[in-house]
């Protein structure tokens, strides 16, 4: 077998075979399932997009009210895992918090059939009816409030922002949100996605999945970066600050969050859609400062690194939208999750399909057939003889 050429993060480099979603980096061009995504953004609902992710077409009005109904019927948490998520320390991440509760599920569903389509589908209805739950919960309790039930006769992200903040939502904002959802579902092979197919080919169960893209998922150079983005334009604080801040950044060569993207060198298409979707909140509840901080921003990104394909991606406007919509910023990411959903469970599904473990190689840059020297004869890395009573007190 010959070995291929090492790529750091593995760069242009296959890891599968999928038909699940498409992106044109130089084109700024995202496809799920072959469709364009300001066409799913426009047409479609969170729901049946997840739906065209994870089973290959957009479903008729029967498979979709049925999927909306088994989505709604699963919502409830199990009340160990709400009492589980008791004990959490309020100052605990709520990516943390969700990561725990993700892998707890497989508690409740220990039973492993990847063979068996009802069995895919029970873990895909499970899943994504009761993440938004978990977030929404752990919310609330945090607060020291007991969280709400999920109510049956709201949408999907009607209901995550009733649970969440114990009003329903504006149908503006709810449908505003159920767009954010979409954007944010798939992606290709990105690292949270890479986590979920590498756990999913040892043939573990879902939950296991999902608890293991999840804490991938949490990283500022991934998922995390919404969050650090809001905490940046709060640092920059004015318009006026902005060129003073991105020249500091550029001289320490530190990153500006929610810029640069590993496939995307031009601006994310994901990032034009939330763009535009801040502004109609903005139009309807007020125009938020640290806006205008952003579009400059942008600009100057553009003029002093857009030569280097530095441009938005998809979580430098996320985090307007949602704190708009009344989403505390540390909640941000596990909202991103929310959405990811559907694209790791898709492809989950696909790995099974056709899966073989994964187990790269390396390049070896170690020594060889070493000498195992006895303790009392070992120097520290200064050449200092290792002191001897240390080694006396060892059993
Ligand atoms: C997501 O992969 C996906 O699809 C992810 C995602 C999805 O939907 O799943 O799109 C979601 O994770 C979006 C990315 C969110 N992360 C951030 O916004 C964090 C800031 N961005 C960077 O850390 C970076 O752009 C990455 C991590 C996103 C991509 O990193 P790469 O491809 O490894 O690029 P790199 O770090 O090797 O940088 C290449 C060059 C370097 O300059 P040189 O040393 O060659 O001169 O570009 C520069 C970098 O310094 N660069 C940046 C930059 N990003 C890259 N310079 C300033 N600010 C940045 N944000």
């Amino acid at each position: 077998m010959t070995v291929c050429e090492y790529r750091p993060g593995l760069e242009g480099v296959p890891a599968t075979q999928s038909s699940i979603s498409y992106v044109d980096g130089q084109n700024g061009i995202l496809e799920y399932r072959g469709i364009r995504i300001d066409k799913l953004a426009k047409h479609s609902t969170f729901l049946e997009t997840s739906y065209l992710l994870i089973w290959g077409q957009l479903p008729t009005q029967d498979e979709l009210d049925e999927f909306e109904h088994e989505i709604r019927y699963h919502r409830r948490l199990k009340y160990r895992i709400r009492d589980m998520m008791k004990c959490f320390p309020e100052s605990g991440h709520p990516m943390d918090a969700l990561q725990a509760c993700a892998a707890a599920l497989g508690l409740f569903y220990s039973r492993r059939a990847l063979e068996d389509p009802a069995y895919i589908r029970a873990a895909v209805v499970r899943l994504l009816a009761k993440i938004p739950t978990m977030v929404a919960a752990f919310q609330l309790m945090r607060k020291g409030n007991d969280p709400v039930q999920p109510r049956d006769d709201l949408d999907y992200s009607a209901n995550f922002l009733y649970m969440l903040n114990e009003r329903e939502p504006d149908p503006l904002a709810a449908m505003i949100f159920d767009v954010c959802l979409n954007l944010h579902a798939e992606h290709t092979i990105n690292a949270s996605t890479f986590s979920a197919m590498v756990t999913a080919s040892t043939l573990t169960d879902p939950y296991a999945v999902v608890a293991s893209a999840v804490g991938t998922l949490a990283g500022p150079l991934h998922g995390g970066a919404n969050e650090e983005v809001i905490m940046m334009l709060e640092e920059i604080g004015s318009v006026e600050n902005v060129e003073p801040y991105l020249d500091k950044c550029l001289e320490n060569k530190s990153k500006i969050m929610g810029f640069g993207h590993r496939v995307y060198k031009v601006k994310d298409p994901r990032a034009t859609i939330l763009q535009e979707l801040a502004e109609k909140l903005f139009e309807k509840f007020g125009r938020d400062h640290y806006y205008d901080i952003a579009v400059e921003l942008e600009r100057l990104v553009e003029a002093k690194l857009g030569h280097k394909g530095i441009y938005p991606n998809v979580d430098f406007y996320s985090g307007l939208v949602y704190s708009k919509l009344g989403i505390p910023t540390d909640l941000f990411t596990p909202v991103f999750a929310i959405a990811r959903v559907a694209g790791w469970l898709a492809h989950w599904k696909e790995q099974l399909e056709a899966n073989r473990i994964f187990r790269p190689t390396q390049i070896y840059t170690g020594i060889h057939n070493a000498p195992y020297i006895p303790r009392g004869e070992r120097q520290t890395a200064e050449g200092e003889p290792v002191v001897p009573e240390l080694v006396a007190s060892n059993p």
